[in-house]
């Protein structure tokens, strides 16, 4: 028997474990319940009695060199494995780039980043929305048309889906005090006809900008430079007077076509503008909706489609393209950031 101890000893000591492969075929030829160790034990019962002290004290002896050598090769696998994982650079770049941006998500993030430069913090609001935020704040009228039942979804007699991310700024100006400067990305929904320039869920980023003294010039001097950011210096500006319940005055902005550069094409229907946000002054009634003095604070609020802009940039035709999943749309945009 204590020449078999030997032997097994020897055996174990020789066993060469390189990889968690080799750790394992050594796990399981001499510690499993089937393994030699545990057969050496079953003929323990057969030594005399006299050999089993010392027997024992060799099995025993055997036993924790075999399992010594497991644990200690089992722990230098999982650091090698660690380090080598360190080595690993993590900023090179794939050889096959599996996933691309969505070209909505590419145009929202360079809107967002434009105004970050210009010291917009971004905020988010909930897609289900209160009558108060989405339009009694806003000062939209009992009877306005946006409050039917044919342009909103309605959740409940108080809730519906947002229809547009303008509720947003109501949220911010009720929990801030300003001077306040914010940008909320959206999505939003409205109960149209699915056609290749209207779909019931769009995207919009709304802004706006209350301090004291705030004026229609800073509105314009800020969309200025938003436009010769987004679309090029050599992009003109046109406002046109509008009408929107939360601003008084309003206007809508035009910039010259991204693609024709006002010469007209198909895209600006020969017109050579395109009609890219409403915008105007936040009208006094919404800023005591908030509790925010109109005698002491005035500001400028914006609102825009991305799925529009996007149209623009990248010359999309049809609107349904942003949310059909078609792989052969979405890989164009395979390494734009
Ligand atoms: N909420 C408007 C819409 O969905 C867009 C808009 C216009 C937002 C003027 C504004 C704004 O913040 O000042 O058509």
């Amino acid at each position: 028997m204590i020449e078999q101890i030997e032997q097994l000893k020897n055996e174990a000591a020789g066993f060469e474990i390189g990889d968690k492969k080799m750790l394992e075929d050594y796990r399981l030829k001499f510690i499993s319940k089937n393994g030699l160790l545990n057969k050496l034990f079953e003929g323990f019962k057969n030594v005399p009695n006299e050999q089993k002290r010392e027997v024992g004290q060799a099995l025993n002896g055997l036993k924790n060199f075999i399992q010594t050598k497991f644990d200690e090769n089992s722990e230098n696998l999982e650091k090698k494995s660690a380090a080598s994982q360190l080595d690993e650079d993590f900023s090179l770049p794939t050889v096959n780039q599996l996933g691309s941006r969505h070209p909505l998500n590419i145009i929202q993030n360079q809107i967002l980043e434009i105004f970050a430069k210009l010291g917009f913090s971004v905020s988010y609001g909930p897609e289900i929305e209160s009558d108060w935020y989405n339009f009694s704040a806003l000062n939209f009228p009992a009877n306005h048309p946006a409050r039917d039942m044919q342009d909103t979804f309605f959740v409940d007699k108080e809730f519906a889906l947002r229809t547009h991310t303008t509720s947003v700024q109501v949220r911010a100006m009720e929990n801030r005090k300003p001077p306040i400067r914010m940008i909320s990305p959206g999505r939003v929904y409205r109960n149209e006809a699915i056609s290749a320039r209207a779909h019931c869920f769009f995207h919009q980023v709304d802004g706006f900008y209350i301090d004291k003294k705030v004026s229609f010039a800073d509105l314009k001097h800020t969309l200025y430079y938003f436009v010769n950011e987004l679309f090029g210096s050599d992009t003109k500006v046109r406002f046109r007077p509008s009408y929107f319940p939360f601003t008084e005055v309003s206007a809508e902005m035009d910039c010259t076509c991204f693609l024709c550069k006002g010469k007209g094409c198909n895209v600006c229907k020969y017109t050579g503008w395109v009609e890219i946000l409403g915008s105007g002054m936040i009208d006094p009634n919404v800023l005591k909706n908030c509790d925010i003095d109109p005698e002491e604070y005035s500001g400028f609020a914006f609102g825009m489609g991305v799925e529009r802009i996007t149209m623009l940039k990248y010359n999309v035709k049809d609107l349904r393209m942003y949310s059909e999943n078609n792989q052969k749309f979405l890989q164009q945009f395979k390494g734009v950031v």
